[in-house]
């Protein structure tokens, strides 16, 4: 069941025109405002199943030889299903297209789930910016009862 959906995922990048899918976004970054600063120089990739926009994942280039996904949401009834680390292989095919030396993710803390599925896929742990959340989020927040506080920056090598 997973493998017909998964065949029938088609990846590219949004067409110039295109609206940006800023729920999808939203669910990964509750910061409209922090989304706001990096998408004017990013690339927005859209997953589409059976003609609707199902996920998304951002690129944003930190320097010559490192590429960040700065965001990457999958809609929640389509979670589970092997989107999400379809999504990672695809932004890392990318990066390697474009001759990057590093592909890195940052997230948070509290976010244990994507901690294991970044760490399963191949990204280790290279940064931790402590306070980063309490710092650049006006409210507190929790995911399973964690306090979203730090940022662990994970990178994968490339070549
Ligand atoms: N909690 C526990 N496990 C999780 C998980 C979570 N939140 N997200 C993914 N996983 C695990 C899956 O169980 C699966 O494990 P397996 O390979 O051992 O079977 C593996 O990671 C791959 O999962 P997959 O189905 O490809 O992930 P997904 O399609 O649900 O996408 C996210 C993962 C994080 C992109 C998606 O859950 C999402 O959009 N979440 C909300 C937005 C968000 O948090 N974005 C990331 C911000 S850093």
């Amino acid at each position: 069941m997973n493998e017909a959906l998964l065949q029938n995922i088609s990846v590219r990048p949004l067409a110039a025109g295109e609206p940006v899918p800023y729920e999808l976004l939203l669910d990964a970054d509750p910061s409209m405002e922090a989304i706001a600063k990096y998408l004017p120089f990013s690339e927005v990739f859209i997953a589409l199943y059976a003609g609707k926009v199902v996920a998304c994942f951002v690129l944003y280039p930190v320097d010559a030889d490192t590429l960040e996904i700065k965001n990457i949401a999958v809609e929640e009834s389509c979670q589970g299903k092997g989107i999400g680390k379809l999504l990672l292989r695809e932004a890392t095919e990318i990066a390697i297209k474009k001759g990057m030396q590093n592909i890195i993710i940052g997230t948070a803390n509290s976010s244990v789930g994507q901690l294991y599925l970044y760490q399963k896929e191949g990204f280790e742990i290279s940064d931790i910016r402590y306070g980063f959340f309490l710092q650049n989020y006006p409210e507190p927040f929790f995911e399973n009862g964690i306090q979203c506080k730090h940022m662990l920056v994970l990178s994968k090598k490339l070549s």
